[in-house]
């Protein structure tokens, strides 16, 4: 299978890479390569490699800044990815594109299902559910909702998600603040590109997918478990949103659930798991 992915210079960007390319032959497009809001550039791309599969890991992900930046998170989380899916539409491929959870308002006790109504409350968010509209015109598109993104070894360019900045504080002994009555489904990039892979390699039936690793927790329970493993010292400092003046809004309860994986037979490892070989993989 041929695979190009964009945005391959980013989190999810290489673990895809990394997982596709012992058995495919993946062509990967940092920015540099392809920008995708350079609309004739994406044309001229696909057509020529007339990829299977195009993977699209980039985006605008800086959820803050959006709030200032609305032209620019719409053109590249919403705008890119209707010219990519009509260029894969015309070279017979199949498209994967990664969503969020801040589509969601957060307003739940129960993890949200694929079926339930966004309401974003941000730019981002906003710009993020259009893109999930442009490529589902897709037959075979795949959207994953993914969030609060780790791993696998904290290399992520020059940036650092907000997992890996609490595992590195808590290894250097740090204060890390984290939230305790934020509630999210972390999602191990290893896991989210593995079952990418099978999506794909498997043909099941596109359509919008919530690919996080099992069960929920705040960002303190989080913290603690990456304590506990690290058998390190507690250095949390737990804060409540209403303590960090933020501009964009982020839901309060944004756990997903996996079930519908699960029912295509993709069940997703917990996150209590994710974690640990996530740790395992960085000191061995
Ligand atoms: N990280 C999370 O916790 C999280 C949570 C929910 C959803 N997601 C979604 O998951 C996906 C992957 O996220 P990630 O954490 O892997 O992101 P990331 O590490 O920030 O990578 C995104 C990549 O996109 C590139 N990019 C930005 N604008 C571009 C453009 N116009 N053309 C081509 N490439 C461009 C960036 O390049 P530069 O580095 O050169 O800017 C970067 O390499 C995204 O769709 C994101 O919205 C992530």
């Amino acid at each position: 299978m041929k695979v190009l992915i964009t945005g391959a210079a980013g989190q999810i960007g290489g673990a895809i890479a990394r997982e596709f390319e012992p058995c495919h032959r993946v062509i990967g497009l940092g920015q540099r390569e392809l920008d995708i809001t350079d609309h004739a550039s994406v044309t001229r791309v696909v057509q020529s490699e007339r990829p299977d599969v195009v993977i699209n890991c980039a985006a605008y992900n800086d959820v803050e800044a959006a709030e200032d930046e609305a032209l620019t998170a719409l053109q590249v989380n919403a705008f890119a990815v209707g010219s990519l899916a009509r260029a894969a539409r015309e070279a017979g491929a199949a498209l994967v594109h990664f969503s969020t959870d801040f589509v969601f308002d957060g307003e739940t006790t129960r993890p949200y299902v694929e079926t339930d109504p966004p309401n974003p409350r941000s730019v981002y968010a906003a710009s993020k559910l259009l893109g999930d509209w442009f490529a589902a015109e897709l037959p075979r598109a795949y959207v994953l909702r993914v969030e609060s993104l780790f791993g696998p070894c904290g290399a992520k360019g020059g940036r650092k998600s907000s997992v890996d900045r609490i595992i590195a504080a808590i290894q250097a002994g740090a204060e890390a603040r984290v939230f305790v009555d934020r509630v999210v489904s972390p999602s191990y990039a290893v896991d989210v590109a593995a079952t990418t892979r099978a999506l794909v390699e498997r043909g099941v039936e596109g359509g919008l997918y919530h690919c996080v690793n099992s069960g929920f927790c705040t960002w303190l329970d989080l913290g603690l478990e990456i304590v506990r493993l690290l058998g390190a010292p507690c250095t949390l400092v737990p804060v409540r949103t209403a303590d960090v003046p933020l501009r964009a809004s982020r839901p309060r309860f944004s756990a997903l659930s996996n079930a519908k994986l699960a029912r295509v037979g993709l069940a997703m490892p917990s996150w209590q798991d994710a974690l640990a070989r996530c740790l395992a993989a960085r000191v061995g």
